[in-house]
């Protein structure tokens, strides 16, 4: 076991030092890849769409029989109500959302050249209402996630595809992404690298720790724990907790950021949400 994890440390450390200043999103993402192919070597990249339950066949068994009456089901139905209802000024999330909708979530997050911000799906689906003249969203509301769980729905299978275009603005939060996935905070010191690359695969308490790739194909995910189907920033806000550090807001720029490193990360990955989780 120690010679794994010290390897895995290792690798981990070339890899944030291989993916520093001069590496760009492509090269961090062949890294990456390379990194997880090495660390498990019988696991196809693709299947950590399935995060930890590509790496526990126990845990995995009871997944699946999770997955037999999906609980995000009832979400996928009130979603696709929501969806076929028109906005306060008649128009449509079809009209708005544009090309393909629903079919959009492979697109997500995005980096807009009118903010120079990133733009994650549920801002696109605030901006739809707010422009129609409707009140927004709470981002963490049964709302939104429930839109968002057809919109994944609609999505599955779809390959994920975004971009980091050639604009110093997309790059610099490309990068601030990174950074935060890759810098050490909270009492206990530990990066989002520390468990989802470095340790990768242990046991931390009951839980096993999945890989960073895949992390975004899967969202929203219905949590027993939570006992409703919720965004992934609540993860990154409970991943952040966990660890002892202030956690940031839903949607908040960080996080926007750390989605879109995450997501690019993902790259080439197929779409597969909704999903359940422990
Ligand atoms: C102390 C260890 C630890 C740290 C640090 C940590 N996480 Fe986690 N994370 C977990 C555990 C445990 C789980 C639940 C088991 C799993 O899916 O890996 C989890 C789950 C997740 C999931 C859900 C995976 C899925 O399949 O649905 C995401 C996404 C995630 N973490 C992202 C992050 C990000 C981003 C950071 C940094 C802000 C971070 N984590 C930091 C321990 C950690």
């Amino acid at each position: 076991m120690l010679p794994t994890l010290r390897q895995g440390v290792y690798t981990a450390l070339l890899l944030v030092i291989g993916a520093s200043a001069m590496a760009g999103p492509e090269e961090d993402r062949a890294a990456l890849r390379a990194f997880y192919e090495q660390r498990f070597p019988d696991v196809a990249l693709d299947a950590h769409g399935d995060g930890a339950y590509a790496l526990d066949a126990d845990k995995r068994d009871q997944w699946l029989e999770m997955e037999d009456f999906p609980p995000y089901e009832i979400a996928i139905d009130d979603g696709a109500e929501l969806y076929d209802s028109p906005l306060a000024d008649g128009s449509s999330y079809e009209d708005c959302l544009g090309d393909g909708a629903p079919v959009v979530k492979q697109h997500f997050p995005r980096f807009d050249p009118e903010s120079g911000q990133v733009e994650t799906l549920e801002q696109r689906i605030n901006g739809c209402r707010t422009a129609a003249g409707d009140e927004p969203w709470d981002y963490l509301g049964a709302e939104m996630s429930s839109l968002m769980a057809f919109i994944a729905y609609e999505s599955r299978d779809e390959t994920i595809a975004v971009e980091v275009p050639d604009d110093p603005r997309a790059q610099a939060a490309y990068n601030d992404g990174k950074e935060f996935f890759y810098t050490r905070r909270g009492q206990l010191n530990f990066a989002c690298s520390s468990c989802h690359v470095s340790m990768a695969g242990n046991a931390l308490r009951a839980e096993r720790l999945s890989a960073a790739l895949g992390h975004t194909t899967h969202w929203p995910v219905y949590r027993l724990k939570w006992k409703e189907v919720g965004p992934l920033h609540k993860r990154f806000i409970e991943c952040n907790s966990q660890v002892r550090a202030v956690p940031l807001e839903a949607q908040s720029e960080s996080y926007r950021n750390l989605e879109y490193f995450l997501t690019y990360m993902s790259n080439g990955m197929a779409l597969n949400g909704p999903a359940s989780r422990k």
